[in-house]
């Protein structure tokens, strides 16, 4: 075993999956933006988490203004389209070439390319006074998936613009 430099610390915890966060703001323009800091935090009622950089980027002050956002996961065949909406340019959502549609719950658009949605309402932005990273804690509102989604598909993120998909499942036994 090697020791890693703590400011690499976090980068060990991989493959994590790739999101593209969806909101809109208050005139109803439609923002989208990547993210792999994301996980689940609350079974009843579904609640996720997504960790997002401690600055007042758009998906941050629209989803303090609106409190509402979609997570999209995203899939091989779309992730350069997802991953081109990191960029800071304006109209970066049509440039990108991903196509929204009406969410079912939100106002927020869901990105109709994806194959699993996660509609959220927003339950609390968490800033702590050490971390980096906001806390974004939302509650699942509608959920809906293409069931002919796999495994394989997933684009999950290692780093930088490094990504990898799920090999084949397997079966790990365990005691109840
Ligand atoms: C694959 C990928 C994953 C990313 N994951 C995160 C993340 O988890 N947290 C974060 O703060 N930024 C992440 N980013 C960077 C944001 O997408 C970037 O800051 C973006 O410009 C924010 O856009 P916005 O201003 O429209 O909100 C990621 C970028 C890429 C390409």
């Amino acid at each position: 075993m090697k020791e890693v430099h703590l400011e690499k610390a976090v980068r060990l915890i991989y493959p994590r999956i790739t999101v593209l966060v969806t909101t809109q703001n208050a005139q109803g323009k439609p923002n989208a933006a990547p993210y792999s800091w994301m996980a689940p935090v609350s079974f009843t009622p579904p609640m996720l988490y997504i960790g997002i950089q401690r600055k007042e980027t758009l998906t941050i002050k629209n989803m303090r203004k609106t409190k509402e956002f979609v997570v999209n996961i995203v899939t091989k065949n779309w992730a350069k389209k997802a991953v081109a909406c990191e960029a800071k340019i304006e109209d970066k959502v049509e440039k990108s070439g991903i196509t929204l549609r009406e969410s079912k719950k939100v106002r927020a658009p869901t990105v109709s390319e994806a194959k699993i949605v996660l509609e959220c309402k927003l339950h609390e932005i968490i800033e702590t006074d050490k971390a980096d990273r906001f806390l974004v804690i939302g509650e699942i509102v509608y959920a809906e998936n293409d069931e002919t989604i796999s495994n394989e598909e997933i684009a999950m993120h290692i780093s930088g613009e490094e990504f990898v998909s799920p090999g084949q499942s397997y079966a790990v036994k365990r005691k109840k």
